[in-house]
């Protein structure tokens, strides 16, 4: 049964920004992202807005936002088709559990400036 659905947008240069500033990727992602991005070279921005849009739909699809939730718990992970997932840990996981989630679907796209991804969630 699907418990809930949520949609972000968020535009590159917001990640062009926060890439900049000493220590804020680290407070906004999880290493091993942070990591993969690097290794998509000029993309890196638009990886990463289309990551942090995930984290954001997750808060919408929740329906409580993400207050309270370290974002760094919440990872977007592609698998070897290159289709995009959400693993969770510590903050992220516990409030999952407590809406009675199971299972996350996540789509991302990005064109130009801009990222995009929606997430369903299922219990
Ligand atoms: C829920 C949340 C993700 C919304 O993000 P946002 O970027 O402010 O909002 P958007 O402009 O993308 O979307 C706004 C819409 O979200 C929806 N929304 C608001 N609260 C919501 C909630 N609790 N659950 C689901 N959807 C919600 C509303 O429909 C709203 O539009 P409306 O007011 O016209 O109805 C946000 O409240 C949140 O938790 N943000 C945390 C982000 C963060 O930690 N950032 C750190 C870096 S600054």
């Amino acid at each position: 049964m699907i418990i809930g659905i949520g949609v972000d947008v968020v535009h590159v240069r917001r990640l062009e920004r926060w890439l900049s500033v000493p220590g804020l990727p680290e407070r906004f992602f999880h290493p091993d992202e942070l990591e993969s991005a690097k290794s998509r070279g000029h993309a890196a921005a638009l990886s990463l807005a289309a990551r942090f849009a995930a984290k954001e739909a997750f808060g919408k699809a929740l329906g409580t936002g993400l207050r309270g939730i370290k974002l760094g718990d919440i990872q977007v992970l592609n698998n070897h088709n290159g289709r995009p997932g959400i693993v969770l840990y510590g903050s992220a996981l516990e409030r999952f559990r407590n809406v009675g989630g199971q299972s996350i679907h996540l789509s991302l796209t990005h064109e130009r400036d801009n990222a995009i991804a929606m997430v369903v969630m299922e219990a």
